[in-house]
């Protein structure tokens, strides 16, 4: 499916309607460049599924977490530079955990995305952005 956003809210919007569909074990890995949208797409789908969370880029921290009916784990690879950097992080533990998963730069590690991701791939286009959303159930 693909998506046109004018502005940042747009995007906001886009991933709360994603989020209506998420259920625990759901993992939605998101693709583009600095300064694509990507927190911008995580941020309103927290919103939806955890009320009054902050979200706030996990570029430094790696991972961070959420507290919703469902937990919420936000991740950004884009410090990580390789499987051993990821382990430590405790990714592979967390990723069992019952909870729903976001990760920005799924492109830095595309071998510890698990098969049946929902896959968001933002881009620019002209002053807005274009969001495709790809499940692989669909
Ligand atoms: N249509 C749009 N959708 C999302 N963001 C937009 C849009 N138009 C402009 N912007 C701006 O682009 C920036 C997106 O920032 P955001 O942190 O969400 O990007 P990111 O993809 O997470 O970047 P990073 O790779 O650094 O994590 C914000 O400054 C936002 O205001
Ligand atoms: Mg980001």
């Amino acid at each position: 499916m693909i998506f046109h956003s004018n502005d940042v809210s747009e995007t906001e919007r886009i991933g709360a309607e994603l989020a209506k569909d998420l259920k625990p074990g759901s993992f939605a890995a998101l693709y583009g460049d600095l300064g694509a949208g990507k927190t911008a797409f995580v941020r309103g789908a927290v919103s939806v599924l955890c009320k009054d969370a902050p979200v706030c880029s996990p570029t430094y921290s790696i991972v961070n977490r959420y507290d919703g009916e469902i937990p919420v784990y936000h991740f950004d690879l884009y410090r990580i530079n390789d499987d051993d950097d990821l382990y430590s992080t405790g990714y592979y533990d967390i990723i069992e955990e019952n909870a729903i998963f976001f990760c920005e730069w799924c492109e830095k590690c595309p071998q510890a995305i698990p098969d049946g991701a929902i896959k968001i791939f933002i881009s620019r286009e002209g002053d807005g952005r274009r969001i495709e959303i790809a499940d692989t159930f669909t």
